[in-house]
Parts: structure tokens; C-alpha cells; sequence
């Protein structure tokens, strides 16, 4: 067994990953913190997971974690570069599915509006794209839940350079907004509604910029989120203008031949967020009419848009089977 632990347990990404590791044979949790609920034992907070862990929360401090060969730090952008070096130097790997180490550094400060304090080089975590990178690296940066729905919609064609432009309009559960409740995920201004936000100035666009146009220099990119009143899932709808036009059986074969090696994506004819919720699947579709193919990509946020992903990047690290753990089927209906 391989000691793991958790820095922010209390949260949704924290919750999942205590979720996701239950049924994980090679990894124990060793210790899971949270300041506010120092003290108690995880089912408290998490009632669904009782009888899966004999475990209490502990303060985020580097001696809990000195047994651990890998930490996750699942804790707001601009807190995890206050733990990520100290974990480092002690020689513990680190998965970060915080933003704090997507980008690079310059962009990283432009686009979150504060210096970083605490710098180190990353690899991008999404496997489909840096499965070889990421099982040497000391430091994953676990992508945006958002990118991960883009990014494997459009990778197969920028590979190809066949990209014009695209715009990726993105629906999402709530839970991407985290556990701390505001006006934004308030009930009543949610229900029956979906609400577009951040319309053209997303900060998770600028990793759909740096993981595409390593692909291809002069796609044109646009994005724009909205969230839908449900909890879990990210439907991406590509709209992908052509170089010129292709068959759906050329699309098909292209997606087949670049997502050959990926055990998480299915394609599908049919994509639905209910096909793929509690699940680490991204399911994809891809439909063409002339110069325009659309390619539609759904995800659960939590799971392959964050903590089943960091475990699968874990898996990598360590040098498991990239499923172990995960190969379990969606929650429908
Ligand atoms: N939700 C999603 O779908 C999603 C998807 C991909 C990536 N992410 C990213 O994953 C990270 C966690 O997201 P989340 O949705 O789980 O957030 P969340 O629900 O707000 O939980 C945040 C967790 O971090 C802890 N925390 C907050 N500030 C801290 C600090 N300064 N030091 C130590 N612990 C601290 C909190 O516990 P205490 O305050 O008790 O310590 C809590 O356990 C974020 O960076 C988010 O952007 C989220």
C-alpha cells in the first residue's frame, strides 16, 4: 500500500477524492485536513462515506504528511502555492487540482491578478495529452474542469491542424462553484434557469489556449460557460469551423485513432451527462455538416474534471494501471 493524503477534505474535490480512493486497492489515505473541522472524523462531515474511513481531520501542517509518497492539494487557487513547495522539498509528490500551476508563471499572474509565491514547474494533467510526462513528474497541475470537457473535444483535429476556429459553449453542474454557498449558487436564483457567466472572460480559457495551440499555432478559440441548476456535469458543445469539409467517417476515424490508448473516452453516438455521472468516463460525439463539425463532450466535473483524474494521474505517477480504481460504471439514471 502506498500512503497518500489529502490537504482540503471538507470540500467538494476533497470529498470526491476520499469517494474515488475508497475503491482504490493500492493507496491508503493517511491524513485529510481541514481548518475549520480539525478534529472530527471525515463521515461527519461527509455522512456518505461512513464506515469507509477511520479518519479525523487534521490542520494542514507538513508533519501529518511526512509517511505520504503523494499529496493532493484540493484547496482555492492562489493556497495550494503555500503548501505545494514545502511538500516538495520534504520530497513528497504532489497532484494540485487547484489552478496554481496550469499555467505558466507570467500568464498565471495576468489572469489571477496576484504574484506567485511559490513557483515550481508542473506538468499539465490531462493523460490523454501528457500520459509520458506525467509519470516522471514531481508536480501535476490538474487541469480545469472546463479544459478537461474542451480540450478532449478539440485535440484529435488541432493535432491535425484542420481547426479554423472554435467555440466551445460549456454547461455546468454547481458544484463547480465549490462548497461555500453564495448568491451565484443561492436555490432560487439557480432553479429553472440556466445562467450564462463570465461570458467572454473565463480564466479557465487561457488553458484551452496554452494545451491547443501547442497543437496548432493559429487556432482562434472562444468559450463561453454557463451553469445549469444540477449538481454534477459538464456538457460541451464544440462548434468547430473546418479547414474545409470532412466526412463523419473521417471525423470518427481520427477521434478513434488519437484516443486509442485512453481507457476514459468513449465515443459515443449519443452523449448525455447521465451516461457519465460519478463516473471517470468522458464520453464524446462527433457530428459534422459540412464545414462545421460539432463535437459534444460530457464529463462529471468532480470525477474526470477533477478528483478522478488527479487519481489517475496518480496512478500514472506511481506507476500503476492508469484505471486502477477507476474503472467503475457511471450512476445512472
Ligand atoms: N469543484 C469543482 O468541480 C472543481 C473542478 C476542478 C478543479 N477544482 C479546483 O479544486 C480546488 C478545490 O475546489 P473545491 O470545489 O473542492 O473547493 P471547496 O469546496 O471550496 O473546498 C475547499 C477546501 O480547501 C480547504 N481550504 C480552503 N482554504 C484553505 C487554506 N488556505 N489552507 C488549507 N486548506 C484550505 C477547505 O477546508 P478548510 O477551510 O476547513 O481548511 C476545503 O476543504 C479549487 O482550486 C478549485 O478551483 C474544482
Amino acid at each position: 500500500m502506498v500512503n497518500v493524503g489529502i490537504i482540503g477534505g471538507t470540500g467538494y474535490t476533497g470529498g470526491e477524492l476520499l469517494r474515488v480512493l475508497a475503491f482504490h486497492s493500492k493507496v491508503e489515505v493517511m491524513a485529510v485536513t481541514s481548518r475549520k473541522e480539525e478534529g472530527k472524523e471525515v463521515w461527519e462531515i461527509h455522512p456518505y462515506l461512513k464506515g469507509f474511513y477511520d479518519l479525523k481531520f487534521v490542520k494542514p501542517e507538513l508533519r501529518y504528511f511526512e509517511d505520504c509518497q503523494l499529496v493532493f492539494t484540493a484547496v482555492p487557487h492562489g493556497e495550494a502555492m503555500r503548501y505545494v513547495p514545502q511538500l516538495l522539498d520534504a520530497g513528497i509528490r504532489v497532484v494540485d487540482l487547484s489552478a496554481d500551476y496550469r499555467l505558466d508563471k507570467e500568464t498565471y499572474e495576468g489572469v489571477y491578478g496576484h504574484r506567485h509565491e511559490g513557483w515550481r514547474d508542473a506538468v499539465y494533467g490531462l493523460p490523454e495529452l501528457h500520459r509520458e510526462e506525467i509519470k516522471k513528474a514531481e508536480l501535476v497541475a490538474n487541469p480545469g474542469c472546463y479544459p478537461t470537457s474542451t480540450i478532449l473535444a478539440a485535440a484529435p483535429l488541432a493535432k491535425m491542424e484542420l481547426i479554423e476556429s472554435v467555440i466551445f459553449d460549456s454547461k455546468s453542474g454547481i458544484t463547480g462553484a465549490g462548497a461555500e454557498p453564495t448568491s451565484f449558487t443561492h436555490y432560487p436564483n439557480l432553479h429553472e434557469a440556466i445562467v450564462p457567466y463570465k461570458i467572454v472572460s473565463h480564466r479557465h480559457y487561457y488553458e484551452m489556449v496554452q494545451e491547443l495551440k501547442a497543437f496548432q499555432e493559429d487556432i482562434r478559440i472562444h468559450f463561453t460557460p454557463q451553469v445549469f441548476p444540477g449538481s454534477r456535469g459538464i456538457l460541451t458543445n464544440a462548434h468547430i469551423l473546418l479547414r474545409g469539409e470532412l466526412e463523419k467517417e473521417e471525423l470518427e476515424k481520427i477521434y478513434k485513432e488519437f484516443y486509442r490508448d485512453s481507457p476514459f473516452i468513449r465515443l459515443q453516438e449519443e452523449v448525455r451527462l447521465s451516461y457519465v455521472r460519478g463516473s471517470n468516463f468522458c464520453d464524446i460525439s462527433v457530428n459534422v455538416g459540412g464545414e462545421r463539425a460539432v463535437i459534444i463532450s460530457a464529463i462529471d466535473n468532480l470525477v474526470k474534471g477533477a478528483s478522478g483524474q488527479a487519481v489517475q494521474n496518480m496512478n500514472l505517477m506511481l506507476g500503476f494501471d492508469e484505471a486502477d480504481g477507476l474503472m467503475f460504471p457511471p450512476l445512472f439514471p
